[in-house]
């Protein structure tokens, strides 16, 4: 699809739900960048356990993420994550590590350097960027909002498939991004929730490609009617 209007998509929701798998097939296909907030806090949850910084101290974890210089890939064919020059692409894929992102990113003032990193890489649109405040925090005016959804089971069982936090049994995973859900939704710094502009999709029977599909007709949609609200309910 061919447009000289570069859109900001704004792609929110809980683990598993599909936001990466959809957003990277999205921004090929537009030839966006693809910003992938989450890989941000695994990043600063690696380098707290890296240097040993407790994950409930606020005030530390937020100046490592003042002084932590990130390097983002945005490439969807290939992203890649760096921490003061150590690639860690692969390494926050553990399960230690999901769960240490998701205690750190209830930390506001870490939470506000993040932010303002993720509006400076999406502020010149033509970007896909997914995570849990995309659309209410970080682009509250979003050309687009997806909130993507599944059932715990199959959010768990991707998950199970897709990296290293399935690495027990399904049964853990599904118990562990429970667990992580809970957490972002009930945080009282930019929780998980969707905005209440954005277009639900749950993921839970379709394939990846009728998601990408959906999401593809409101990007028509808002190309040729700016000021439509894009909407498939
Ligand atoms: O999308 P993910 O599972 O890789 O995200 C890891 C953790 O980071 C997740 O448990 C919550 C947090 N996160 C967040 O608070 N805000 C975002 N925009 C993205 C992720």
């Amino acid at each position: 699809m061919k447009s000289s209007r570069q859109l900001i998509i704004a792609i929110d929701g809980p683990a598993g739900s599909g936001k990466s798998t959809v957003g990277k097939l999205l921004a090929q296909q537009l030839n966006y960048l693809y910003v992938d907030t989450g890989a941000m806090y695994r990043a600063a949850a690696w380098k707290a356990l890296q240097l040993g910084v407790a994950l409930d101290d606020g005030p530390a974890l937020t100046r490592l993420a003042q002084r932590m210089q990130l390097q983002l890939k945005c490439d969807p064919r290939n992203f890649q994550i760096a921490v003061d020059g150590t690639d860690v692409t692969s390494a926050i894929r553990s399960a230690e590590v999901s769960d240490a992102s998701s205690k750190v990113s209830v930390v506001a003032d870490l939470r506000k350097e993040l932010v303002a990193q993720q509006q400076r890489l999406g502020k010149g649109g033509g970007v896909v960027m997914e995570g849990r405040d995309i659309g209410t925090v970080v682009f509250p005016d979003a050309d687009i909002k997806i909130f993507l959804d599944a059932s715990p089971e199959a959010r768990g069982a991707r998950r199970h498939e897709q990296d290293a936090e399935g690495s027990g049994n399904p049964q853990e995973t599904i118990q562990a991004v429970r667990h992580r859900d809970s957490r972002d939704a009930s945080r009282r710094a930019s929780p998980m929730v969707a905005a209440a502009d954005a277009v639900h999709l749950d993921t839970t029977h379709l394939t990846v490609d009728e998601v990408v599909q959906r999401i593809l007709e409101l990007v028509k949609q808002k190309l040729a009617d700016p000021k439509g609200v894009a909407s498939t309910r």
